[in-house]
């Protein structure tokens, strides 16, 4: 083995690099549930890799996959010549997504899926003719990558403060996060679905002809996991068509069997307009992203001379084919291993076990949709999210890796998950809440 690296030159992301280097926690290996550190110890995944690894980690399917394609095609530019693997990868996506979302527009993470769903928003107004509609509305509380598309429309302050004024022309919707209302519910909560009724207020004020899109995740996960009330959703749909209003779906966490189903727009069956992928999409193998669009909105943009550009936007590796290829297989695999519907049946036990926290020590809230829950502590007086992260540290060195978002501990195991490995998640996490002060 090499000798260790120097931890210097690399400025980590998302990562207090100071207290990192001083305290590294390095990953070596991972194969299926477990990673494998540096010094040899196993890790139970609790957050698959992180929203990534559905059907756990190097799937040998997936790593096959992968090794054939890149020793036969390594690349080509995906600018006015194609490759079969990204067709047919379009053709798979297109054929499980819900509704009319028959087309997809490749990106290479859940950043640019975000920026290019909302570029297609805004072009689609236009080339209707109603370009004036420049207006988007995010959500309080919402992560849509780090894109400054992606930051206006998001509503994490911290991950916005430092970047001026952003987009012109955002609004936010209130968040739904209630604990006096919501707390410890399980799956949708009761309270909170007139929240979506604030759309309406924002139509009001800015007028719907100014309007091109509203983006949601359906279900809140970098801000902590936050379901969306009853009714929520399908208010918004309803306000979204009463105004011309497109309704996009940011599933870069919740796609692919997360909530229990393929995609939460079915779990909550909403349809939007656009869907945003990543992650899952390619179970974290090789870096994906994807924005899935309606019918009607990819034929508005079929028009004019047959040779000439229709949408002036892609990368250099959009639809690479490394990429393709193990999204093609990482979607085979997840309908060979019936992981949508093992979601859905383990779900239940996910819920019992984490709600079993409640009445641990700092323990506020317990919530959880699916195969995703989240535990929210009490922070520490003056000190913000230090507990949890203590927590993490704790869980790690005990053998689990689990997520923190301020002071809530954040659970979304690989699909391939059992009962077993479940409850030594919650376990550690348990006796880790008692060791802290
Ligand atoms: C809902 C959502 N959208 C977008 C992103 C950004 O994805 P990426 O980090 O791949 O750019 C994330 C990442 O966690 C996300 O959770």
């Amino acid at each position: 083995m090499s000798a260790a690296p120097n931890l210097e030159p690399y400025w980590m992301p998302f990562t207090g690099n100071r207290y990192f280097k001083a305290n590294p926690l390095m990953i070596a290996a991972a194969e299926g549930m477990y990673f494998t550190t540096t010094d040899g110890s196993k890790v139970l995944d609790g957050i698959a890799g992180l929203w990534c690894c559905t059907a756990g980690h190097c799937h040998p399917k997936i790593v096959a996959a992968i090794q054939s394609q890149v020793a036969t095609l390594d690349y080509a530019t995906a600018f006015q010549l194609g490759h079969p693997g990204a067709f047919e990868l379009a053709e798979k996506l297109t054929s499980i997504a819900p509704g009319n979302l028959d087309h997809v527009f490749f990106t290479n993470s859940g950043s640019e899926a975000v920026d290019t769903a909302l570029k297609i928003a805004i072009a689609y107004h236009r080339v209707r003719g109603e370009g004036q509609r420049l207006r988007l509305i995010g959500r309080e509380r919402g992560y849509h990558g780090v894109g400054f598309g992606g930051i206006s429309v998001g509503g994490m302050s911290p991950n916005r403060k430092m970047y001026g004024a952003l987009l012109p022309g955002v609004d936010h919707l209130p968040h739904t996060h209630d604990l006096g209302h919501n707390a410890f519910s399980r799956g949708v909560p009761e309270w909170g679905g007139h929240l979506a009724d604030e759309l309406e207020n924002i139509v009001a004020l800015h007028d719907a002809s100014t309007i091109a899109a509203v983006i949601v995740e359906p279900v809140t996960g970098s801000a902590g996991v936050l379901v969306p009330p009853q009714g929520y959703l399908s208010r918004l749909r309803e306000i979204c068509d009463r105004h011309g209003i497109l309704l996009i779906f940011d599933e870069v966490i919740t796609a692919f069997g997360r909530t229990g189903n393929r995609f939460a727009a079915n779990t909550f069956a909403v349809q939007p307009d656009l869907m945003t992928v990543s992650k899952g999409l390619t179970n974290g193998a090789v870096p994906m992203g994807a924005v899935l669009v309606d019918h009607a909105i990819y034929s508005a943009f079929m028009t004019g001379p047959e040779q000439a550009i229709e949408f002036f936007h892609g990368y250099t590796t959009s639809g690479h084919p490394a990429a393709a290829a193990a999204g093609i297989a990482s979607l085979d695999v997840y309908e060979e291993e019936g992981l949508y519907q093992r979601a859905g049946e383990m779900a239940p036990v996910l819920a019992d076990a984490v709600h079993s926290l409640k009445g641990a020590p700092h323990v506020i809230d317990v919530r959880n949709i699916g195969m995703m829950a989240a535990v929210e502590l009490a922070p520490r007086d003056g000190e913000p999210t230090v507990r949890a992260l203590d927590v993490f540290r704790r869980c790690f060195d005990a053998g689990v890796l689990i997520r923190t978002t301020g002071d809530t501990i954040a659970l979304m195991p690989p699909l391939i998950i059992d009962d077993s490995q479940i409850d030594q998640i919650v376990t550690t996490i348990r006796d880790n809440l008692q060791a802290v002060d």
